[in-house]
């Protein structure tokens, strides 16, 4: 899981359009929430909720009043965890790292949120990894199955079991898997016993079969 949320800060990497609009977009997060960069978390607290209640929309319908809420709620969210404000300050301190600063926030951004882009990407890649496994399985699968029968029937020259020698019929007589599935078993049982699957045997059945409609008639 670890690798997969690498794969995906990878991602945001590549996806992002601009790399210096996180955090607080073009804003500075202290500065939104009025305090200064070496507050600690209880005036940060104060600040955020002294603020909150007067922008809040309830009270102040003015739409710019509601995009200030937005964002003082957004800068909140990133000072008020230790790790995410951490994170922050080293980014104000060294902006040449913009790409360790992106990887990072996204990490700590949507490492513990859902974000419906994240959720996607994930499960796009969870569902074409899921089909590439499937597919090597089956390969694997069907070259195991095929060299099991060579060893069985073609080195140690086994009678076929029942399931194969069903298996052989059905293909010998090229019929759709559905109709030899719901033929009745007495029928198959006959089929089986008469080794279709050498030619011989194949070559005197339908030579019979044509004749026999004719006989019962
Ligand atoms: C936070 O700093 C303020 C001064 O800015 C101070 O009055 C307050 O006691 C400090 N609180 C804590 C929990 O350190």
């Amino acid at each position: 899981m670890a690798a997969a949320s690498q794969l995906l800060s990878l991602f945001f990497l590549l996806l992002l359009p601009a790399c210096d609009a996180i955090y607080c977009d073009e804003d500075d997060c202290y500065d939104l929430l009025g305090v200064k960069q070496d507050a600690n978390a209880s005036d940060i607290k104060k600040a955020y909720y002294k603020l909150s209640l007067k922008h809040h929309p309830d009270k102040n319908p003015d739409p710019e009043s509601r995009k200030l809420f937005v964002k003082i709620a957004n800068a909140y969210e990133i000072l008020k965890d230790e790790s995410t404000r951490a994170q922050y300050d080293f980014a104000i301190e060294h902006p040449e790292e913009v790409f360790y600063n992106t990887a990072q926030y996204y990490r700590a951004y949507y490492g513990h949120k859902t974000d419906p882009r994240a959720v996607l990407i994930g499960l796009l890649l969870i569902v074409s990894a899921f089909q590439y496994i499937n597919q090597l399985t089956r390969y694997n699968q069907a070259l195991t199955w095929k060299i099991c029968w060579f060893w069985r029937y073609r080195v140690k020259k086994l009678p076929y079991t029942w399931e194969d020698a069903c298996y052989l019929t059905w293909i010998s007589l090229q019929i759709p898997a559905n109709a030899w599935k719901n033929m009745d078993e007495s029928r198959k049982e006959d089929l089986v016993r008469r080794h279709l699957w050498e030619k011989s045997n194949m070559e005197r059945y339908t030579s019979g079969t044509r004749k026999e409609p004719k006989r019962r008639r």
